[in-house]
């Protein structure tokens, strides 16, 4: 990724050192002093590779978008599967420059931000062929996956190829709860013919408006979002159409998914939402949370699910409050597993850690110390020997077992994170997610 000018950048710095990162619940602000210390680093920064990385697998990797029917209460999501080979042209990032407006709210910048990230980043693809029909002749396990605040449906696609070069399909859903940056619906059938679209932004918390009911609504419409998603993928009803005019033949999909083989995957905001939906859906036969954000949930959900969890963590993201929430989950007979990958950040997870380089991302916690590749990829890694072991996979994934104990020298078993001496324990979420995020 180049930028057009100099220039633009020198802004989008600028710009950025007056906002909250993208390391999101906690707010941290950047000196403005830093701002000249900044763009002398701005050269170094482009430096270094800023490529979202292709597949580790040995399955080509399509990608489509699949929405099934009108309104807000439609479902959205971005499918990443198998692929027979062909050679299609990769995969727009970012597809609608709305995406770009609406991370420039959740940023809480000015809208010429919004312009600039559409300029820098609006052309970008992912290694993923667009619309390529699906590999038949095999039933892959199905992944539904759940985005994080002021995220939205495409920028965990290191994650869904990955997986999906192994042989597993992805749906990574759009949520309409307004906590994605922004999201788009059809009205009706007339509204969707003309490609008339209806954006949903993030809605922004009001000052003295309390957090815990307006995300707890917010998780319980998230998972009902996975499951409603799940039916249509399913074709429960067989009447499933894609409103989206796309080549891809979902038809196809019927036939090549292994219906006792599903699981749920999120990251922060989606991470609460695995629990949730593992609570409210039986279909999700284990989930993974990756650097889950516990707040939204109510605590009676902690201890009723019963498939298997496992929490992958960042070393930064993770404060006390939050680790005893989900050592609330652990009970006698139940499987739980939780690592924590060194030198890493909330962003690690999430695309936006390959789009910059070196010393740009480092300075927006886009970056953590660890390599963002290996990050990834032992995420990815320990995820699918977790998922072998519980969806009963016939792969070769429990090569990575030890990954799933912590046992790896980026890797530590269980938590960074101290919750047993008394002053710590005490303390609340607010108080503890400044302190650990700066
Ligand atoms: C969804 O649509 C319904 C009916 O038009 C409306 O009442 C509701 O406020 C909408 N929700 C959002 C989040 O826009
Ligand atoms: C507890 O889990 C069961 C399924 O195991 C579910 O039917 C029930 O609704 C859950 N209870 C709550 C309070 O969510
Ligand atoms: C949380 O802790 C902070 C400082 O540690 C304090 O200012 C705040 O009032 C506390 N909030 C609650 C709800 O206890």
């Amino acid at each position: 990724m180049r930028p057009p000018t100099l220039h633009v950048l020198f802004c989008l710095c600028s710009c950025l050192t007056l906002v909250r990162p993208f390391d999101w619940p906690a707010a941290h602000i950047m000196p403005s002093a830093r701002i000249s210390k900044i763009q002398a680093l701005i050269a170094a920064a482009m430096d270094g590779q800023t490529k979202i990385p292709p597949g580790s697998g040995s399955y080509s990797v399509g990608c489509t978008d699949l929405m099934f029917k009108y309104t807000n209460k439609s479902t959205f999501l971005r499918l990443y599967y198998p692929s027979q080979d062909d050679e299609r042209s990769d995969t727009i990032w970012i597809p609608n420059k709305e995406y770009f407006f609406g991370l420039s709210k959740f940023l809480g910048t000015h809208w010429v931000m919004g312009k600039i990230l559409n300029l820098l980043f609006g052309s970008m693809t992912t290694p993923a062929s667009w619309n390529s029909p699906l590999r038949t002749g095999e039933k892959y396990p199905l992944i539904v996956f759940s985005h994080g605040l002021g995220a939205f449906r495409t920028i965990y696609s290191a994650i869904g190829i990955d997986l999906a070069s192994h042989g597993f399909i992805v749906a990574t859903v759009e949520h309409r709860d307004e906590s994605a940056s922004a999201t788009y619906y059809f009205k009706d059938q007339s509204a969707a013919e003309i490609g008339k679209k209806t954006w949903l932004y993030l809605k922004t918390l009001k000052k003295e408006e309390e957090e815990v009911p307006l995300r707890n609504e917010q998780v319980h419409q998230r998972a009902k979002e996975c499951s409603q998603a799940l039916n249509l993928i399913l074709c429960v009803d067989c009447e499933t159409k894609n409103v989206l005019d796309l080549e891809f033949d979902i038809k196809q999909l019927k036939d090549s998914i292994d219906r006792n083989k599903i699981a749920i995957i999120g990251h922060s905001f989606g991470g609460a939402t695995v629990i949730q939906a593992l609570n409210d859906d039986q279909r999700f036969r284990c989930g993974i949370a990756l650097d889950a954000w516990m707040l939204p949930l109510a605590e009676e959900v902690l201890s009723n699910f019963s498939q298997p969890l496992f929490f992958i963590n960042s070393e930064r993201f993770q404060y006390p409050a939050n680790i005893i929430k989900m050592k609330k989950c652990d009970s006698p007979g139940k499987e739980r597993k939780m690592i924590t990958i060194r030198g890493s950040v909330h962003q690690n997870f999430a695309d936006f850690t390959f789009a910059t380089g070196k010393v740009f991302g480092f300075m927006f916690t886009l970056k953590g110390t660890i390599d963002s590749y290996i990050a990834i990829d032992l995420s990815n890694k320990a995820s699918m020997a977790f998922l072998q072991k519980h969806l009963e996979l016939q792969k070769d994934f429990d090569q990575w077992d030890d990954f799933i104990e912590g046992k790896n020298e980026h890797l530590i078993p269980g938590t960074n994170i101290d919750t047993t001496s008394q002053h710590v324990a005490l303390q609340n979420s607010t108080g503890t997610e400044t302190q650990n995020l700066d």
